[in-house]
């Protein structure tokens, strides 16, 4: 049974070393193809970091992973603010990942619906079905974080892409916040095409946002799902002061 769960670590350093072994045991439990949907910002790094070394550059199976991801800003992705080049340094050039395995957005030679298309394109093709199936996710582990206006991805508050349900992957011509440069996004439904969904969050900065969205305040990542676990990893100085350090279990998804 799907469940949604916090899990308080004590400090960014046991954060990181609990994603990567999350993130490695979803990617080896098929014999099958995995996807895997990164993240941007300044808390996965290290997380993508600690999966290029031991154990886990040995041992996970590259060769059926594939990565994506749930938004991009639209720059080439040499610049230093392409959450896939950022992925692509800290990750994948340092594994033994088949080039066809990573699947960036396409952010250079398009226009940002030309390349929104051709990323949802891409995701059907790779899913094999123009319609999810809430029984067969897409993806088996998707990250996300958490800005501190409560966006989440590239998805922002009072932007109606809060609110797409048809389209699998949007433009956003202004981002809210710093950098300010035009972006990409997968929308809600097909996020939450996963078996598991893993917000990470760090820092005392992220500390009153984070208890506003889990208090369910209408911010983005309010609204975020999973047909599958949606487990909320943050250190301790994130986290709401009422939650003791371990794991809470927030309550259950039929
Ligand atoms: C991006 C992200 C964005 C990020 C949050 C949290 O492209 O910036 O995808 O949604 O996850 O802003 O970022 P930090 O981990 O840096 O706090």
């Amino acid at each position: 049974m799907p469940k949604t769960q916090i899990i308080v670590a004590p400090d960014l350093s046991i954060l990181v070393e609990k994603a990567a072994a999350r993130i490695a045991a979803r990617v080896s439990q098929s014999d099958t193809p995995v996807a895997v949907c990164l993240t941007g910002g300044s808390t996965p790094k290290p997380v993508y970091d600690r999966l290029a070394r031991e154990p886990y550059n040995s041992s996970l199976p590259w060769d059926k992973i594939h990565w994506f991801w749930g938004d991009d800003r639209f720059v080439p992705i040499e610049d230093e603010r392409s959450n896939a080049g950022m992925a692509i340094k800290a990750l994948l050039r340092e594994t033994p990942v088949p080039p066809d395995n990573i699947h960036p957005i396409p952010t250079e030679g398009n226009s940002l619906g030309d390349a929104s298309r051709i990323y949802q394109e891409e995701l059907k093709s790779f899913y094999g079905q123009n319609q999810l199936d809430p029984m067969d996710p897409l993806f088996d582990i998707v990250l996300m974080g958490l800005g501190a206006d409560g966006h989440t991805a590239s998805l922002f508050p009072g932007t109606s892409t809060l609110t797409e349900t048809d389209r699998w992957v949007l433009g956003v011509e202004e981002a809210g916040l710093e950098p300010f440069v035009p972006r990409i996004t997968l929308t809600f439904p097909v996020m939450a095409s996963t078996k598991e969904m893993l917000f990470l969050v760090s820092g005392q900065g992220k500390q009153e946002i984070l208890s506003r969205v889990l208090a369910g305040e209408n911010f983005p990542a309010t609204s975020a799902y999973a047909e599958g676990d949606l487990i909320w990893l943050v250190d301790r100085k994130a986290a709401p002061q009422e939650f003791p350090e371990g794991v809470t279990t927030l309550g259950s998804k039929e």
